[in-house]
């Protein structure tokens, strides 16, 4: 925690209390704490409190902007390494998961690009509401950490899952999820990601459904971890911090080349793009003109990048995708000896909650032992986090 940059959002609970030790005890292990109330949280404890124990000042009003040269919530937003959320009431969940910003607390944190952290608070049977649940998943899904409430007493006379986890285990679980940052230092990685598009003529071409979510996860989770990130992107919507170089490429043979030429340098390389495998034999440079009867445009293979990069490894430890909708594991398995990987990822793109487009993704996890690691459903990121992880695993095991 030590300089760490911290803003805590107190949202209005009755765990509002429990709050203050938390900036105490994030105060005392170094941190930076500036906290931000809403209205509500004010009628629980006062702005002084968190000011005190804090050392610096308390925002609670969108509008009391002190200084002309800056505007208060963006400052606020990109001073933040972490953000957290204690106690999250049900208001505030609902109001992020639906992007309504009406107050100081809601606008900073819909502005923020740090980690942040809930840790809800509330009645045992509003945390079970459809609504809530839905809520909570929608904020899980797009990349938010949540602390879950403890069992127990709640202020509301109710015994059961709300209250606010203790200040210790919440600090406990953001030091050990901050500590994965370090984890990639000193490594190149390089990711490819997306489909590829394969021309027809100026207004047509084959592609397929990739949006690239999984492999810009991945991009990020592996910057966040310390590495020195290299993406190869197919056309996408995504969009990723400047800190990592990106390189746009369209059609499988510009991919072919981006990766080849990069594939020299990397400790890791992590394929996750969806290459076409065939692409028109001649692309026309004019748009072709219906006529009667059918069409017949002939195909033909593109190269298999990773199969080429297999045939080049050194050194690099080198992970493939697999997207299958049956016998998953077993193609897999055939994939991972046919292009002399060290690991691929396996995607079950049948089942919900995985695959292209999705937020979440369902994966197994294969090393060149055949040891197989579920990764169960969890937002992309999550997914992301855990396959790096697997892949230093067995990158230490085999330096070993
Ligand atoms: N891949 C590649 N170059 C290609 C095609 C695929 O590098 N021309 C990579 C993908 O990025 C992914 C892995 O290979 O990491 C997928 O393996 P592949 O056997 O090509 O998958 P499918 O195209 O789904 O294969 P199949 O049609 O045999 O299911």
């Amino acid at each position: 925690m030590i300089n760490k940059n911290i803003v805590l959002g107190v949202s209005g609970g009755i765990a509002a209390y429990k709050a203050c030790a938390l900036t105490s005890k994030l105060t005392q292990q170094g941190a930076n704490v500036k906290v931000i109330m809403t209205n509500s949280a004010t009628k629980f404890v006062s702005p002084l409190t968190f000011q005190a124990l804090s050392r610096n000042p308390v925002f609670t009003d969108i509008f009391d902007e002190k200084d002309p040269e800056k505007i208060a919530h963006i400052e606020l937003a990109d001073w933040a390494d972490v953000f957290i959320l204690a106690p999250a009431t049900a208001n505030i969940i609902g109001k992020i998961a639906n992007g309504i910003a009406d107050d100081m607390l809601s606008t900073t944190i819909l502005a923020t690009k740090a980690d942040v952290y809930v840790a809800p608070a509330m009645n045992v049977n509003m945390y079970g509401h459809p609504q809530v649940m839905k809520n909570m998943q929608t904020l899980t899904d797009i990349g938010y950490h949540f602390i879950e409430p403890g069992a127990g007493y709640l202020a509301c006379g109710w015994i059961g899952k709300g209250r606010l986890e203790e200040p210790d285990t919440i600090i406990e679980v953001i030091n050990s999820h901050q500590q994965d940052r370090g984890l990639l230092s000193g490594k190149k990685v390089l990711i490819s990601a997306g489909p590829t598009r394969e021309k027809v003529d100026p207004v047509r071409f084959f592609s397929n459904r990739s949006t690239g979510k999984m492999g810009y996860k991945l991009a990020e989770a592996a910057y966040e971890m310390g590495a020195e990130v290299t993406l190869v992107s197919g056309p996408v919507n995504e969009t990723i911090t400047s800190a990592i170089n990106v390189i746009n490429v369209t059609t499988a043979e510009e991919m072919y080349q981006a990766m080849v030429d990069n594939f020299s340098k990397q400790n890791i390389v992590i394929k996750a793009a969806a290459v076409a495998d065939y692409r028109p034999k001649v692309t026309h440079e004019e748009k072709l003109k219906k006529q009667d009867g059918n069409l017949h445009i002939e195909l033909e293979r593109t190269k298999d990048i990773l199969k080429a990069l297999g045939e080049r490894k050194t050194e690099q430890f080198l992970v493939g995708f697999a997207a299958e909708t049956k016998d998953h594991k077993q193609y897999g398995m055939d994939k991972l000896k046919r292009k002399n990987l060290d690991a691929i990822v396996i995607n079950n793109v049948a089942q919900e909650g995985a695959g292209f487009g999705s937020e979440t993704n369902i994966v197994t996890y294969l090393n060149k032992n055949f040891e197989e690691t579920e990764i169960p459903k969890a937002p992309k990121k999550e997914v992301a986090r855990k396959i790096l992880k697997l892949i230093l695993q067995d990158m230490k095991d085999e330096e070993a």
